[in-house]
């Protein structure tokens, strides 16, 4: 059953341009979706665009690492040329690296720094900056922390990725308190799911085949329930600023 159609999302927001980062695979693939069945104009950026390509269903492909500022830049310029500039922001690109404190490499924890604390900074103040050039007042930041951006696994694969992701919480809760101070109607939320059947773990792993069978053998949610966490937000009036959304397998421990 297609749930998504269950949630009517705000009209203010029908017609409008996401851009969902890292939309090429799990939940930014799912997004491109919904978004696209609730009637918003959605642009996927990704590294690998083959999959948004696939989908026959106006959504546009753009190829952009955003760890890389003048990729970010071009993007939006680009955006703002062809479809008059961005409404939505879904910072989803995101990664982590089996990787632990006392052996793990530095270009791991690198490249993780680069894209889910870095590259959704870029993204969100290239967005911000061009609301403000063309005038708008409104708009919606949503980013993708992870339960991991609350409580830290026992697991030591997962620490670093732990940090990036508490600092996402500290920068939604930063941003919220920037819009507000210039008295911005733009609102800020974030998501923090627990574990999401999608290629993460496959690609933290290096093993897609040992991520299927952990995910076969584990609670867990699907990208469309967090697609449905996005249109709920996106439904809520102006004046409601919901902030954080805690969501885990009904029977995950962690
Ligand atoms: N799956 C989970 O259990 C889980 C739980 C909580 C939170 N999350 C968060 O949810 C978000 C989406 O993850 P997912 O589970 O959907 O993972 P996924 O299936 O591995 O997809 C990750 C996406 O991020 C893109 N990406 C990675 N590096 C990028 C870069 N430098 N520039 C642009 N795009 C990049 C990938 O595309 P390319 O490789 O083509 O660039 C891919 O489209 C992440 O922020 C993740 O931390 C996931």
């Amino acid at each position: 059953m297609a749930t998504s159609q269950l949630i009517q999302i705000s009209k203010e927001w029908i017609g409008k341009v996401a851009l969902v980062t890292g939309a090429s695979a799990g939940i930014g693939l799912q997004l491109l979706k919904s978004l696209t069945n609730s009637g918003i104009r959605c642009v996927g950026c990704a590294r690998n665009i083959s999959k948004i390509e696939e989908l026959s269903n106006g959504v546009i492909a753009h190829r952009c690492d955003v760890s890389n500022d003048t990729e970010v830049k071009f993007m939006f310029e680009m955006l703002r040329e062809k479809l008059g500039g961005v409404d939505i922001l879904i910072n989803n690109a995101g990664l982590s690296h089996y990787s632990p404190l006392l052996t793990g490499s530095t270009e791991e924890w690198r490249e993780m720094l680069q894209v889910n604390i870095l590259g959704l900074s870029i993204c969100t103040r290239e967005f911000l900056q061009q609301l403000k050039s063309r005038l708008v007042e409104t708009g919606y930041v949503v980013n993708l922390c992870s339960m991991s951006g609350h409580r830290v696994l026992t697991d030591p694969n997962y620490h670093f990725y732990a940090a990036t992701k508490y600092a996402v919480t500290a920068l939604t809760e930063g941003l919220r308190q920037e819009l507000r101070a210039t008295g911005s109607g733009v609102k800020v939320s974030q998501i923090s799911p627990g574990l999401v059947d999608t290629e993460f773990k496959g690609r933290a792993m290096k093993d897609m085949t040992a991520a299927k069978v952990y995910y076969e053998s584990n609670p867990v949610l699907t990208c469309e329930d967090i697609s449905q966490s996005v249109l709920y937000l996106l439904s809520t009036p102006q004046h409601v600023s919901v902030h954080d959304i805690l969501m885990r397998p009904t029977r995950e421990l962690k």
